[in-house]
Formats: C-alpha cells, structure tokens, sequence
C-alpha cells in the first residue's frame, strides 16, 4: 500500500512542480503524480518568455503589469488575483534565477526583456525561444533535489479519479501506466496541476497529453468550472503540424502578411500592429483567410528582415521548428501560420490560494481558474500564473495539511470500484475504435467554435457532441488488452473528459450572446455587453449535462473601457 501524504501534486508540469517545491520547502511530506515524465510535460513547449515588471528594457510597474492584463482580459478577469500576480512576478522571476534559470541577458548583463503582445513595456523575460524548456529542467532539478529528501514522484501514472470522503478531499486512482494496475495514493490535501485541454481541437499547439483530465475530475465531483467557454487562438501556430511559432518572432519585429505581400495587421490594429492582443490577430488572420488571401488556409510570418544574426542568436528554436515541420528557413523564406487552439481561459474555480470548493483540493496552472486571463490571456503571463499561482497553492495546501486530521482508510471500495470499470472498458468487444469519435470531436469544434462563432454552427455543435456521446456511451473497443504503456485504454477515458468539456463550452458560448475576447460572435452579438455579462459564467455538472450560472467578476480600480490597439 502506498503511503499517505501531507500533499498530493497530481501533474509535474511548472504549477505542478512548482506547488510540490513550496509545500515540501513548507514541511510538507509531498508525493507527485505525473501522467507523463516530469521534463515532458507540456509547459516544456511554451517558448517566448514569462512576464514579470522588472524594468529592465523601459519603465515598467507591477500596476503596470495589472492594467495591461486587466484590459488585455476584456476586463473579466478578476482584479485582485492580477494585481497578485504582477506584484509576487519579479520576486518569483529571481527565485528561478538563482535557482539556475538560464534566462538571456542584455548588454548590462541584467535578464533581458522582449515585447509581447498587448503589453505596455517591454515585460517578457526569456531563455531565446525555447524558456519553458529551461523552466521545466530547473523545477525537475530542484524536485530531484527534493527527492533525495523523501520527495516521491509517480512518474508516468495516469490519475482518472478523485477520492471525496466526507467532503474532502483524501486521495487520487490512478492507472500505473508502466505496469498496468489501479493504484490509490491518499493525501490529506491534493493539488491538480494537469493542465489544460487544447486537444479537443484539430489545429493545436498542446501536446497529446492535454486532454482536460483535471477539469473533468472536479467537474464529476461537483466543482464549478469558471469561463469555459474562452479558448484562446494562438496567432502563429504552423501549417500543417499546429506547432507553435512564438510570439517572441513577433516581439522581434517580425511582419504577419498576406498572399499579396501586405502587411495586413495595418489595417485592423494601426498602433500595435503585430503586437496587438492575441484575440484581435487571430481575427485579423482568418478575415484575411476567409476573404481569400491567404495560402492554404495561412498567412505568413515574415522574419526575413531581421536578418541572420538576430534569428540565429533570438529565435534559434523557431528556425529549427521551420525548417524541420514546414520546410522553410525562416532566413530566406516566410513561415506559413494560423490560429490555432493553445490555451483555455477558463478552468476549475479556485481563489486566489488556490483553494476549490471542496476541502482539501487545489488547483493551479491552466486546469485552473484564478481568474488571472479573463476572455483573452496576454502571452507570457501563463507561464507567470504557474510559478506565482503553484507557489502559492503549495503553500496553502501545505499550511491546510499540517493542520488537518489525519485520513482515513477508506477508499478501498473506490479503488475497487474504478478498477471494475477499468476491466468493463477492456472487456468491452462491442462498439467502434475511439479515434474515429476523437477525430470527428477535433474537427467540428475547429469548424464549428473556433475563433469566430456563428448561432447555428454552435446549435450544430451541440448536435454533434451529443452524438458522439452517444457513441462513446454505447461502447468503445479497446483492441490493446495489455497493461504496459496501454495508450488504446488511456485515450478512451481521455475521450469521455474531451466530451465532459465540449459540452460545458457550448453551453456557456452559446449562452454569453456578446463578443469578448476570444468569444466572438460578429454575425448575431458583435460588440462587448457589460451590462449583461460583465459576469463569469460557472459550468456545472448536473446529472448527464452541464448547467450554467453565473458568478461575480471582482473589481478593484479599473473600470471596463473599450479596448484598442
Ligand atoms: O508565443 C509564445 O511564445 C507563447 C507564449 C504564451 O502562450 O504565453
């Protein structure tokens, strides 16, 4: 049997690793449960960079920081949680510098900054192109670190369920995906960090790992999921694969232009041009596709004028990606991009210590909703939210665990349970292949609620998830029956949470009938309506559906203006 711990980390992405740090630094006796390996989490894909007011490119402030997120959210992002965020950023920024964060330096030889979109001042510090991958290789040194200390990491353990008693929150099931097994590991807190879900879309940044499996959790246990409906676009995602091409190409000085050679962004943002927020490019983007002049549904990302120097020293990671997905030297040639689905807004409610509605549970990094994003996220604030916002619910479960009675032994009968529903899922020989339902999922989100909404495209949607639930209900057939690396059996239940939060967005989008950051309704509601949904929208799970009500956005000093660029 395995033992209990003080806190329970399930995810080893930056939120994750970072809460399982702060809780063992904190006293905490700490177990981490990752799906994947921890360095192969998906945080080591972001790029460009992680926002902090250090002022070391221009005047800049922490209220700086705030306003420009607070406006970048559409304002429906929670005030309070921001102005969190930009005051703790620096502090935590120097925390993994000394930590051994090899971030790029400028002449002075202090942390360099870049521009990104929708920001005031240059405010994103950065390892070249490639920060989540320095980010996540320093966390992983310190959990190492940790481990020698009575740390234990689960690596490669697929958490599927949540274990409430009494209220509380006490333990995680998950499936041993090396050898095969339904394992509980109790905790007498528990903190999701599993990421988001940009797999319920075909054209995507995320990594195949990312398929809502925390969200979905809480959602089956009662929890609200808070904004869900706002799926940000990422600007330059790379035809055809989706990877991304970041924001700091851009931040650079790189030009978005269209099959004539025009640098379009002239048109619909004249002072931030590029570097307008990421709502307001991808709909440059796919007006320019959709009027025809694109190429192969793209654009193109132009960085041929920064020339070789700046390429090969700032973006060395962006050229290699060309060069090996798309066939392009980004030197000689422009990179063809599209919007593409790259990170949810929304996620399980918590407050600012990332406590959820139920006792015991936290949660942190994309599965969570803060809110520090609001309808549209700024880039490199993510990055930001993992560090600030998994210190601090590290911290607060820790604080929560050493003064918790200890937990029980039940959980038996869960196991148990979830074990008998796991041999259900293999012994079923009825039914079609899961890819076919995944696909078709993909596809019609892409087509049907993407970066522009239509009325009847979303009622459609509705029609088609409900089918696909069907199909899912009736039985899927899992051809694998073994125990090791089982990725047939893994995808089937990742499947049903894809499906979980399919229908929560529908159902809130559909709903929200204005256009606020990501959610874009041009056709029926285009302008932004304060006086109706100046409101976060809370998803919950009711018998076989979501049900939608409505929360407060909380207000400190900035009030809603138009937003341009
Ligand atoms: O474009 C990028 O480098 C992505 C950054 C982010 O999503 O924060």
């Amino acid at each position: 049997m395995e033992p209990t711990y003080d806190v329970l980390v399930v995810g080893a992405g930056c939120a994750g690793m970072r809460a399982a740090i702060e809780a063992h630094d904190r006293g905490a006796s700490v177990g981490v449960i990752s799906k994947l390996h921890p360095t192969r989490s998906h945080s080591g894909a972001a790029e460009g960079g992680i926002n902090a007011a250090l002022g070391n490119t221009a005047e800049d402030s922490p209220e700086m920081h705030a306003f420009d997120t607070v406006k970048g959210s559409d304002y429906l992002g929670d005030q309070d949680a921001i102005e969190i965020l930009a005051a703790e950023a620096p502090g935590d920024i120097y925390q993994l510098e000394h930590w051994g964060a090899v971030f790029s330096r400028n002449g002075e030889g202090r942390l360099d900054q870049r521009p990104f979109g929708a920001a005031g001042s240059p405010r994103t510090v950065y390892a070249a192109d490639i920060t989540g991958h320095v980010l996540i290789q320093v966390l992983y040194e310190q959990l190492q670190r940790r481990m020698t200390q009575g740390m234990k990491v689960y690596e490669e353990f697929f958490a599927f369920r949540l274990l409430v008693e009494d209220g509380r929150c006490t333990g995680v099931i998950s499936w041993d995906l090396m050898n095969g097994g339904v394992t509980l590991i109790r905790g007498k807190s528990v903190i999701l960090a599993t990421g988001g879900v940009g797999r319920l879309y075909r054209a995507t940044t995320n990594a195949y790992a990312c398929t809502g499996d925390g969200m979905s959790m809480a959602l089956r246990e009662g929890l609200p999921l808070k904004d869900i409906e706002f799926m940000q676009f990422h600007p330059t995602t790379m035809y055809p694969s989706g990877i991304l091409i970041t924001e700091g190409c851009r931040g650079e000085g790189g030009y978005l232009i269209n099959k004539d050679g025009e640098r379009f962004m002239q048109r619909y943002a004249p002072n931030a041009l590029e570097l307008a927020s990421r709502d307001v490019v991808s709909r440059s983007e796919t007006t320019e596709i959709e009027a025809g002049r694109g190429v192969n549904g793209s654009v193109y990302l132009d960085l041929r004028h920064l020339g070789p120097e700046k390429i090969l020293t700032k973006l060395p990671g962006s050229r290699e990606l060309a060069m090996t997905y798309a066939g392009v030297d980004p030197i000689y040639a422009p990179i063809p991009v599209r919007p593409g689905a790259h990170y949810h807004m929304g996620g399980v409610e918590t407050d600012n210590q990332g406590l959820t509605g139920i006792e015991g549970l936290y949660a942190a990094g994309e599965v969570a909703c803060v809110s520090v994003h609001g309808a549209n996220r700024l880039g490199g604030n993510s990055l930001m939210e993992t560090i600030t916002f998994g210190r601090r619910s590290g911290h607060a479960a820790a604080e929560y665990a050493l003064g918790a009675p200890a937990v029980g032994n039940g959980g038996e009968a869960a196991r148990a349970d979830a074990e008998t529903w796991i041999k259900s899922l293999l012994g079923n020989t009825q039914g079609e292949r899961p890819w076919s339902i995944r696909d078709e999922l993909g596809q019609t989100m892409l087509d049907n609620f993407g970066v522009f909404r239509r009325p009847e495209k979303m009622e459609q949607q509705v029609e088609v998830i409900a089918g696909l639930r069907e199909r899912y209900d009736r039985g899927v057939v899992i051809e694998d029956k073994g125990d090791v690396f089982n990725t047939d059996l893994t995808q089937v239940i990742e499947l049903g949470y894809l499906l979980d939060i399919a229908s929560c967005m529908l159902q809130a989008g559909i709903a929200r009938k204005e256009s606020r950051g990501a959610h874009s309704r041009p056709y029926d509601f285009p302008e932004r309506d304060d006086a109706n949904f100046l409101r976060h929208s809370i998803s919950h799970w009711k018998g076989d559906g979501p049900e939608l009500t409505y929360g407060e956005v909380r207000m400190t000093k900035w009030e809603p203006m138009e937003r341009t660029y």
